[in-house]
């Protein structure tokens, strides 16, 4: 039985790679803040464990449930994110603040106490939802790149750092998918971008089992993947 501890599984990517794995076989922890959307998953094989990431506290608790529960953890799939956009001037510097803690602090936090159970137990896999953004910039999505730039650095450090173990990290950088990210924003980069037919949720999935479906001896650290008018 393979564990995956999936963050973000209330909506958009999180989601769909939670429901994949529970109907490709794997046992899923879903963790999110809306316990009425992580319901809606599949209840077989699926536990979800509702709080807010940014909460230390909850960290512990969370993978605390995941090995009095299970006993192991075989994959981290880091989804829970936000965005927030502007010139580095005029942005919502709360927004921003907030981002931070979420997309980066949070985020290496969990991993880091994962990493602790994966040494112990000689394997697993994390899997950051990293972005396009995460390799380049472009005006008004300086601050959010800069969240995606250091979970590719931290990445690749880690990725370095566990040279030859049965541990890996890998980041998967999508261009634009059509998920809740986006919901508040006044244009739809669909249309500020001219991407007529943006990622769905499946094609990271696509992504996702093709990481998972290597053999032992190959890594993957980066993937990107784009819509065909992703054109920056
Ligand atoms: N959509 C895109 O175009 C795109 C492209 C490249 C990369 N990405 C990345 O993919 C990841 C998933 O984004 P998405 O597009 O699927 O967006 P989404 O539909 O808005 O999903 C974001 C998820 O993060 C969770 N979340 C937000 N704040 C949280 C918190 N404080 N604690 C715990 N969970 C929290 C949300 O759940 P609750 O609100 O229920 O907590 C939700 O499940 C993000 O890291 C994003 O940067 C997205």
């Amino acid at each position: 039985m393979k564990i995956c501890l999936v963050t973000g599984a209330s909506s958009g990517i999180g989601y769909a790679i939670a429901e994949a794995l529970q109907a490709d076989g794997y046992t899923v922890v879903a963790t999110a803040r809306r316990e009425d959307r992580l319901q809606q998953l599949p209840a077989r094989n699926v536990t979800t464990i509702t709080g807010d990431l940014s909460d230390a506290a909850f960290q512990d608790q969370l993978i605390s449930t995941v090995y009095e529960k299970y006993g192991r953890c075989d994959y981290l799939f880091n989804c829970a994110g936000t965005i927030a956009t502007g010139t580095i001037e005029e942005i919502d510097i709360d927004k921003v603040t907030d981002m931070i803690q979420l997309n980066v602090t949070a985020t290496i936090r969990l991993t880091y106490q994962l990493l602790k159970r994966f040494r112990q137990q000689g394997f697993g896999h994390v899997i950051n939802m990293s972005s396009v953004l995460g390799t380049k910039v472009r005006p008004t999505a300086g601050a959010y790149a800069a969240t995606k730039f250091a979970m590719e650095a931290l990445s690749e450090a880690l990725r370095m750092e566990l040279t030859g173990s049965n541990i890996q990290v890998s980041c998967i950088e999508p261009g634009l998918v059509m998920t809740e990210l986006h919901k508040d924003w006044n244009v739809h980069p669909k249309e500020g971008m001219g991407i007529h037919e943006p990622l769905t949720t499946d094609d990271i999935v696509g992504t996702v089992r093709f990481i998972m479906q290597q053999p032992a001896h190959v890594r993957i650290p980066r993937l990107m993947i784009l819509p065909k008018d992703h054109n920056i």
